[in-house]
């Protein structure tokens, strides 16, 4: 499959070794720093919402990210009105017009890199590698679906055969009016490619982002509309799920959701979609995980211990894709565990905008909440194996120190804990079968990796797990558009795959015209 079309390019990185590339940039995001920020809603390309409230800085909770106007129940309603009137249009126009702007907004966030850089290191506490990888995930998912939308939606259709003096058509149209509610760890990334994919396939988009993330999903917003996407077409609400998704999760003139988020939130969705009135509505979510990666007595222990770290700490373990437990074989855990001990002593926690820094903050404070009380149940019920120090220049942040932990048993470990926190199970290799079968019964099936020199063995692993990505021999985080569509099974979503060949045609209606001629 050509995904990008014949000149196939993923979104280009920057190095970050080279100080001629990252004196500037730090200079410019250090004078960004300075600029006070303001979200808004956006209802016909217009700004709206109610009085200013602050935005939480996960790096630095005593001064604002910024500000940012929530949704009024007069906003929700112009924006349904709004994009239901709008969106036959939006949909007539076709598949090769809409792709034309999807790749004017990925050249867009592009040149937007170091101010959506900015956003994300304040309103999110991103650090500035995974900063630049979400605004090329971003342009890829653009670029991305843009081909898509050329190859399903195609104005004239599909002909398909029939009978002499019959005439066959296929074609795909938007469902309507999508409502893409988007999480806050990957507040660009995930924002934008809910958004280009609802839009390729010809539908009005109403946009709900995280209430965590708002200054981001504004800015990306205002890029879509100037690369072209009318006012009426794409309205941006913020403000908390309840008061702002709720109303339009009940209303008749909705067809369609895509949700990334927590299973229970996932599953209030498909509550509210099943009692309301009107359609079978779609829901295309993507959930949460228990990741494991297995590392059997072949692996070879540095790129273990590497790729581990990656994959559990990277973005501070707030990734849906993260390592959550590593399943190591007995003969190899004493020497695998005292390396790992060692690779997180290395690692560097701190402000996101400071080049060093290899873990950032935790959200906010509920989520800090929630990892203290796990880590204080590891405490009780399992063995501390390392344990990062927090600098003081943390102390006003809400920061985490990241750690790892040795449990005894799977079942030690009850919900997907999203932060830095990996914790270590020993197996003996008669026991792999019953420990793959207890993963597959918590029902999740996101992210799965294995380190092995046994050729081979990662496909009869691939056949006993329902992990929707599956890494070998490298860490288990960063799936690229494209190359790693991206999206589990069970528990962890409903199956679609983000950035893959058959995701466009979940958000649109295929209908087939027969003439008898
Ligand atoms: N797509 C991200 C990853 O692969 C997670 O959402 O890490």
């Amino acid at each position: 499959l050509d995904l990008f079309g014949p000149e196939r390019r993923n979104s280009q990185g920057v190095d970050l070794a080279e100080p001629t590339v990252t004196g500037p940039l730090l200079e410019t995001l250090a004078s960004r720093a300075r600029i006070e920020r303001h979200a808004a809603c956006l209802v016909d390309g217009a700004e709206t919402g109610a009085a200013p409230a602050p935005v939480h800085r996960p790096a630095d909770a005593r001064v604002a990210a910024g500000t940012m106007r929530a949704a009024r129940p007069a906003d929700i309603e112009a924006a349904l009105a709004s994009a239901v009137a709008a969106q036959p249009a939006w949909d007539a126009r076709g598949g090769g017009e809409r792709a034309a702007i999807l790749r004017a907004m990925a050249d867009a966030l592009e040149a937007h890199r170091t101010p959506l850089l900015d956003l994300m290191t304040r309103d999110a506490g991103k650090t500035i590698a995974d900063g630049i990888a979400e605004v090329r995930e971003a342009a890829d998912f653009c670029r991305y679906y843009a081909v898509e939308a050329e190859r399903h939606c195609a104005v004239e259709g599909t002909p398909l055969p029939g009978p002499t003096g019959e005439a066959n058509r296929l074609s795909l149209h938007g469902r309507g009016v999508f409502l893409c509610i988007s999480p806050w760890n990957f507040p660009l990334a995930i924002f934008t490619g809910q958004i280009a994919a609802a839009l390729a396939a010809g539908n009005a988009v109403i946009a709900k982002p995280a209430e965590q993330t708002p200054l981001v999903a504004h800015y990306a917003a205002d890029l879509f509309l100037r690369a072209g996407v009318p006012g009426a077409v794409l309205h941006l609400l913020l403000g908390d799920g309840p008061t702002v998704a709720g109303p339009i999760l009940r209303d008749r003139r909705l067809a369609g959701v895509a949700f990334t988020g927590s299973v229970p939130t996932a599953k209030l969705i498909q509550r509210t979609l099943a009692e309301r009135d009107g359609a079978i509505l779609p829901l295309i979510a993507e959930t949460g995980g228990q990741n494991a990666m297995v590392v059997d007595s072949t692996a070879l222990h540095e790129q273990v211990a590497d790729d581990a770290l990656m994959s559990a700490f990277g973005s501070a373990g707030q990734r849906c894709s993260a390592l959550r437990v590593m399943l190591v074989q007995d003969s190899v855990a004493e020497p695998m565990i005292e390396m790992l001990k060692g690779a997180l002593a290395e690692r560097r926690v701190g402000d996101p905008a400071r080049l060093s820094t290899d873990i950032g903050p935790i959200i906010d404070a509920e989520a800090l909440a929630r990892l203290d009380a796990h880590a204080a149940r590891m405490d009780r019920e399992a063995h501390l194996v390392a344990r990062a120090e927090l600098p003081e220049s943390c102390a006003h942040g809400t920061y985490f120190a990241p750690r790892i932990y040795e449990i005894d048993r799977l079942s030690q470990l009850t919900e997907e804990v999203f932060g830095p926190v990996m914790h270590v199970l020993r197996f003996r290799g008669e026991d792999i079968e019953a420990l793959l079968s207890e993963l597959r019964d918590t029902g999740y099936g996101l992210t799965f990796g294995v380190h092995t020199r046994l050729e081979g063995r990662w496909e009869t692993l691939f056949r006993k797990t329902l992990a929707g990505n599956m890494y070998v021999n490298r860490n288990m985080v960063g799936a690229v558009v494209g190359s790693q569509p991206f999206g589990g099974t069970g528990l962890s979503g409903t199956g679609p795959k983000a950035g893959g060949p058959y995701y466009l045609p979940r958000f649109a209606n295929e209908r087939v015209m027969t003439v008898n001629t």
